[in-house]
């Protein structure tokens, strides 16, 4: 069976964006693939975190997991932290990652440009950790939204870099992207990525927002002032955003949709939208708390880290015989 490998950052609370973009797409395929779905703690404190909080986000984004139906039997949950073969393997391609390539990553640029107290080093050497979570797996299939396509092409950059400098060790990954809703757009700002992490909470649907609240949210949307339900990505980017949440939650298709709306104004269809997407909350948070609340969750944890520790390990000895690091042994 082939490996599959993605990581979610607990650094706040995952949005409808992060469900659409990632946890959903994890559980459509679990069962096709020997699956490790990672919490990327180190990666969260590449920029500022209140230490209370970062626990608090990585007990939750555990129970998230589970509660979108990621199946401990079949897949591998953990916290990167945990499994130090991570942070190993993130050095190592650090050192054969040059400053150009990264000071290039879009995402780099974005952070960098918010930071007026200086810009933290490991946003920028970020990526080549992300290489190592996944390329320590031997991983062939890495679910992501599309912000995290840059990301992967500089993966398999440093896989091939390494396989070619060293040894032919490392499996050169595959991104995988949604179809559809592979980029979830603010709710206040549509042409603007909707992100766990924004000031604006008006522009999220976070996956622990009450009910009412996510009402709210839908209602209160930056939509346009021409009043027609059709999908225009260019013209008509809230609405467009809109449809493609509505038919994620619904199952029903953005054209049948539109032939729904037709004649109907924004109201309508932000009530109904409203209606279905609070509905998949109140049922989420219900599982949600189920995991929280049980015992299960550490033994799941400590299972998990566990397992990928074992397969990691195996790895980093490969890549430091291959980089002829320590001492050579059996
Ligand atoms: P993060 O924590 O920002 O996001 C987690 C996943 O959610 C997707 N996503 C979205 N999808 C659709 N619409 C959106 N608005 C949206 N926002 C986020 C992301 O694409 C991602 O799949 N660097 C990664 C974490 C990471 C990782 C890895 C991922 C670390 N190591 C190894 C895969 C493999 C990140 O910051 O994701």
């Amino acid at each position: 069976m082939e490996t599959l490998f993605s990581g979610i950052q607990p650094s706040g609370i995952p949005t409808i964006g992060n469900y659409i973009g990632a946890l959903k797409q994890f559980v459509e395929i679990q069962d096709d693939y020997d699956c490790y779905f990672c919490i990327v703690d180190q990666h969260a404190i590449t920029v500022p975190q209140d230490k209370m909080q970062l626990r608090q986000n990585i007990r939750s984004l555990a129970a998230l997991y589970l509660a979108s139906g990621i199946d401990p039997e079949k897949s591998t949950l953990f916290i990167q932290s945990e499994v130090p073969a991570h942070a190993q393997a993130g050095w190592m391609l650090t050192s054969i990652a040059t400053i150009g390539e990264l000071e290039r990553m879009t995402q780099f640029k974005d952070k960098a440009k918010d930071r007026k107290d200086g810009i933290p080093a490991g946003l920028l050497t970020y990526p080549p950790l992300m290489a190592a979570d996944i390329l320590l797996y031997g991983t062939k299939i890495v679910p992501v939204g599309h912000d995290q396509k840059q990301h992967l092409e500089l993966t398999r950059d440093l896989a091939e870099r390494f396989n070619t400098r060293y040894n032919d060790i490392l499996t050169i990954p595959e991104v995988r992207m949604p179809k559809v809703g592979g980029r979830v757009m603010s709710l206040q700002e549509p042409t603007k990525k909707m992100s766990k992490s924004d000031t604006n909470t008006k522009g999220f649907i976070s996956l622990l927002d009450p009910p009412a609240t996510v009402k709210k949210k839908i209602k209160s949307a930056v939509t346009d002032s021409d009043g027609v339900v059709k999908f225009d990505k260019e013209n008509k980017p809230g609405v467009s955003n809109l449809l493609t949440i509505y038919s994620i939650f619904s199952g029903e298709s953005i054209a049948s949709l539109e032939m729904r709306y037709a004649d109907k104004g924004y109201g309508d269809f932000k009530a109904d939208l409203a209606e279905v997407v609070s509905e998949f909350i109140t049922q989420f948070q219900d599982k949600y708390h189920h995991y929280m609340e049980s015992e299960e969750l550490d033994a799941i944890l400590d299972r998990g880290a566990e397992k990928a520790a074992f397969k990691a390990n195996k790895m980093l000895k490969k890549m430091e015989n291959a980089m002829g690091l320590g001492r050579k042994r059996k």
